[in-house]
């Protein structure tokens, strides 16, 4: 996809922003917090799509990855601080802003600093950000150290970053569970070595809302020289209450709220991006508080996550879910139409979503096409808008009324897709009851081009096909998760299938992880016909799988 790179002589553009003590700056950590949810790998090009997408949204600052993980990490974010790092963007009132601060997490040790300034340094505003526990319970049994080696470390190793680079973030992890008394002499010492934003993090979730916005108040008023830096929050939601605490924290004076879309990452998640901002947005009055995203991006960001991730978001989600604009009791309706504000405190259309919008029809031609997609926000190159236009009139075909949802749905179809190893030439299937599910399934492999055609037998026809893909394919893999739901309302509605496979990869060469390990694959595929939507969301999983295998085989031979 064309990226909007008009050309733009960066050195025009002001290398930092100045603060006003009225804007919450967005800290987005999808690609680093968001990416350790289970099974959400992504591919680095995902990675980088994302991240050109959260540009696009306004977040102030993207966390790009943990470089110490792996090589593999290493070179995505270093891969997101040359391109994104560098590209300016629009702001909310249409004028150019300075591209987005990359910013790479590492552990307080010299190495993850080395490795994290490595990735991030070709951005125009790079931030390193370290982190070491500060809880009794981490420091006794996870880091085994003292308090007191604790704050010394913290001091040597924010210097250490900061002869590197100005722009350094501290985080107490486990804060929420420290002793409030210990955490000012850590932070202290964190601002003495030149950290310029604090970040508080509930890393288990622990808090209550009340008591967070306590714990920032105090520690704003009683760490000396924290009147000179930012402060920040970073709320995990294993009790639900992440965004809760997110503006408890806010409220006491915190700057930085760090979010993921969706809500995606460890375990219970993070705090949501778009639930911390509408709430910003919507009660406004209240907060005082603005932030510099553009809320129209929102949907957009949310369904690409959603689709890279496979995590996919439940209905009743505040902001994105599919519920979270439709009203099903009479009672509702009623009021809806008598006033939209009775039971609708935002407009869809403040997310960017225009669900029932009917855009195109089956007569519309290609400049029509281009010009909606356009205006949606996808600049594609001729060749794919050529592919883009026939997909869409074979649908148009099949479908009465094509909305900007489907339009969505096709255009994430057809530009999100793993290397292809295999692709589906035809597949067929026989079921109903009192017979056996039977599937004939053809698919050509992209590098020889040679076509194979197999049968499969099973429970039902998803299983007959699934079945007779692995019998070409022949990779070993455990389905572990099937998820099915419809694009848009009525019987024509197109499916979209998600699903997760569970299978070996060779180990990530490294002194300590030889063995070959078990990594969750996803894949999603599109079609008005489930079955067919079914076989492409495998196929799209199994070509991940077999882009990841040959990714690491490559690393290991390079060794
Ligand atoms: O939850 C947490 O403590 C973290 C830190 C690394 C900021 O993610
Ligand atoms: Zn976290």
């Amino acid at each position: 996809m064309n990226k909007e790179k008009d050309v733009v002589d960066i050195s025009d553009i002001p290398a930092a922003e100045p603060h006003d003590p009225n804007v919450v700056l967005i800290f987005d950590t999808t690609l680093r917090d968001g990416e350790q949810s289970p099974g959400a790998t992504l591919t680095p090009e995902e990675k980088l799509e994302i991240a050109y997408q959260l540009s696009r949204l306004g977040v102030d600052i993207i966390e790009a990855g943990f470089p110490a993980a792996s090589p593999g990490d290493l070179a995505a974010v270093r891969r997101i601080a040359e391109t994104v790092g560098r590209e300016p963007r629009p702001g909310k009132d249409g004028r150019l802003r300075p591209p987005p601060v990359i910013a790479g997490l590492a552990r307080a040790t010299k190495s993850d600093i080395d490795k994290a300034w490595e990735a991030v340094q070709p951005a125009l505003r790079p931030r390193i950000h370290t982190f070491i526990a500060t809880s009794d319970i981490h420091i006794q049994h996870k880091l085994r150290m003292t308090r007191e080696a604790v704050i010394e470390r913290t001091r040597e190793m924010v210097a250490y970053a900061k002869q590197y680079c100005d722009d350094v973030e501290f985080s107490p992890e486990d804060a929420g569970r420290s002793d409030p008394e210990f955490l000012v002499q850590v932070l202290a010492a964190a601002i003495e070595a030149g950290a310029t934003t604090l970040n508080i993090p509930d890393t288990v979730g622990y808090t209550l809302p009340e008591e967070f916005g306590n714990l920032i108040r105090f520690l704003r008023e009683n760490t000396p020289g924290g009147d000179r830096v930012i402060w920040s929050v970073h709320c995990h939601d294993d009790l639900g209450l992440a965004t809760a605490n997110t503006l408890a924290g806010l409220q006491a004076g915190a700057r930085q709220a760090e979010v993921t879309i969706n809500g995606i990452g460890e375990r219970a998640g993070n705090t949501a991006l778009e639930e911390v901002v509408m709430a910003l947005w919507v009660r406004k009055s209240y907060f005082g508080l603005d932030t510099n995203i553009l809320t129209q991006e929102i949907y957009r960001t949310s369904e690409m996550v959603s689709r890279y991730t496979g995590m996919v978001i439940q209905p009743n989600k505040a902001i994105v879910g599919a519920n979270a604009f439709a009203h099903e009791a009479g009672i509702h309706q009623d009021g809806m139409l008598k006033h939209k504000r009775t039971y609708e405190i935002m407009d869809a259309e403040t997310i960017g979503l225009h669900h029932s919008r009917l855009v195109l029809g089956k007569h519309s031609g290609r400049h029509a096409f281009r010009v909606k997609l356009e205006e949606m926000g996808y600049h594609l190159s001729p060749e794919e808008l050529e592919e883009a236009f026939r997909r869409f009139k074979e649908l148009a075909d099949k479908k009465k009324t094509v909305t900007e949802a489907d339009l969505e749905a096709l255009v994430a179809d057809q530009i999100y897709q793993p290397p292809e190893t295999w692709v589906i030439e035809a597949v067929q299937v026989q079921s109903g009851n009192n017979l056996i599910p039977t599937a004939v399934v053809r698919l050509r492999n992209a590098s020889s081009d040679e076509v194979f055609t197999e049968a499969g037998f099973g429970t039902g026809p998803v299983d007959a096909i699934y079945q007779g893909i692995n019998r070409i394919v022949q990779i070993p893999n455990r389905l572990i998760e099937f998820s099915l739901k419809a694009v848009t309302e009525g019987l024509d509605a197109q499916a979209d299938v998600t699903l997760r496979i569970e299978a070996e990869v060779p180990a990530s060469p490294g002194p300590n992880d030889q063995a070959p390990r078990r990594q969750i694959f996803v894949g999603r595929g599109l079609d008005t016909d489930i079955v067919v939507a079914s076989a492409k969301a495998y196929i799209q999983a199994l070509n991940r799988l077999l882009a990841t295998r040959t990714a690491e085989e490559s690393t290991i031979e390079v060794k």
